[in-house]
């Protein structure tokens, strides 16, 4: 037992849209492939959320539920709830507010984080601080992206590449298990090569900016490349040194899902073997802010009490960080 109170993941839930569009489905709206998918970003399938009036909150409060379920947490227990997105259902309120209302957690705070595909690296890091400081004994930190929302389906270099999904973790005090390293990093500098050009306040919408298509993303994909590979590799060497880790003592990477061959690339720079990397870009594709806490979900069953994971991300913005932590129990 020690004497630093840390936060620590206590339970994951999940939710994944039932609808499944396969690589071979996209050749029917774009001039792509199943094979230049796959060998060009490891991606065979995403889950794409249908029906009217559903948003990122939907999925969302769906994973909360099955977390708050799994960890037989009641909703009136949870003190603070932080919504990684960048598909939030409204301008405002913020989608964990709308979260909270549907989970029946009442009158807490709550709030959004906006990092693009490291939200969920950032939420953690800040939620880290409220179990550290004592603040806090249970908050519910959720990554959800609606993707779909914000992507053109007819533009072959982005449509191929993301999906909608979301997954919550419940973070508690320990002085066991837990949080024991955040990194988190920004350049504005990157706003040229990742971003979605109209619906803020700088270029709010209109009828010229719809028909012009400025609503999704654009992102200059060989440039975001080269620097999602050097970025997420140098958090996680960061984090390996300021800890004093060397690969063999890393039971998992946890790395943000965005492409397999930017993640074969961080693995290999730190020298970690393929089987102690989580992948699930094959299933779900880039789920922004939720890759992470799915892979916490996807892997939850092979995890054990005292594995070393480090979480790395990368992201519009540019952001990138990493957090490393020790998991807190078997399989359940
Ligand atoms: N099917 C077939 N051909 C395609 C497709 C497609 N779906 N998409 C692009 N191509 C073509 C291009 O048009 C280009 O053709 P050209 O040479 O005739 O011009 C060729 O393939 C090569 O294009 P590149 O963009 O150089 O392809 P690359 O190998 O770099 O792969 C990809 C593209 C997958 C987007 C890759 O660059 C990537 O993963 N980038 C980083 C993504 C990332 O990490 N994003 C950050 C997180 S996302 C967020 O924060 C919201």
């Amino acid at each position: 037992m020690s004497s630093i109170l840390r936060s620590v993941v206590t339970g994951v839930g999940d939710y994944l849209p039932a609808r499944v569009v396969s690589n071979d489905e996209l050749t029917k709206l774009v001039d792509t492939s199943d094979e230049w998918i796959i060998e060009r970003t490891g991606i065979k399938e995403r889950r794409i959320l249908k029906g009217k009036g559903l948003g990122t909150s939907h999925m969302a409060a769906q994973a909360v539920r099955d977390l708050l379920t799994k960890t037989e947490t009641p909703p009136g227990d949870v003190e603070l709830l932080i919504c990684a997105t960048t598909t939030p259902d409204f301008v405002f309120p913020s989608t964990a507010n709308l979260i909270c209302d549907m989970t029946g957690i009442r009158t807490v705070g709550s709030f959004d984080v906006q990092a693009a595909c490291s939200g969920f690296v950032y939420a953690l890091t800040v939620a880290a601080q409220f179990i550290e400081t004592g603040k806090y004994r249970k908050i519910v930190v959720v990554g959800a992206d609606k993707m779909s929302a914000i992507i053109d389906y007819t533009d072959r270099a982005t449509c191929v590449l993301f999906g909608d999904g979301a997954g919550a973790v419940l973070l508690e005090p320990s002085r066991s298990y837990g949080i024991i390293d955040t990194l988190i990093c920004s350049d504005g500098a990157g706003l040229a090569h990742l971003h979605q050009k109209a619906g803020g306040s700088r270029m709010p919408p209109t009828a010229e900016t719809v028909a012009k298509r400025l609503h999704y993303v654009h992102q200059e994909g060989a440039t975001v490349y080269k620097v999602a590979v050097a970025r997420m590799a140098e958090v996680a060497t960061a984090l390996m040194k300021r800890n004093k880790l060397t690969a063999g003592k890393i039971d998992w990477l946890v790395p943000h899902q965005a492409n397999k061959r930017i993640i074969e690339a961080t693995a290999d720079r730190i020298k970690l073997p393929r089987e102690r990397v989580m992948i699930t870009i094959d299933k779900y594709g880039n789920t922004t802010a939720a890759t992470i806490p799915l892979c916490l979900w996807d892997y939850e069953k092979k995890l054990k009490a005292g594995d070393r994971l480090v979480l790395v991300a990368f992201g519009g913005g540019f952001t990138w960080g990493g957090v490393y932590l020790t998991w807190a129990y078997d399989s359940r």
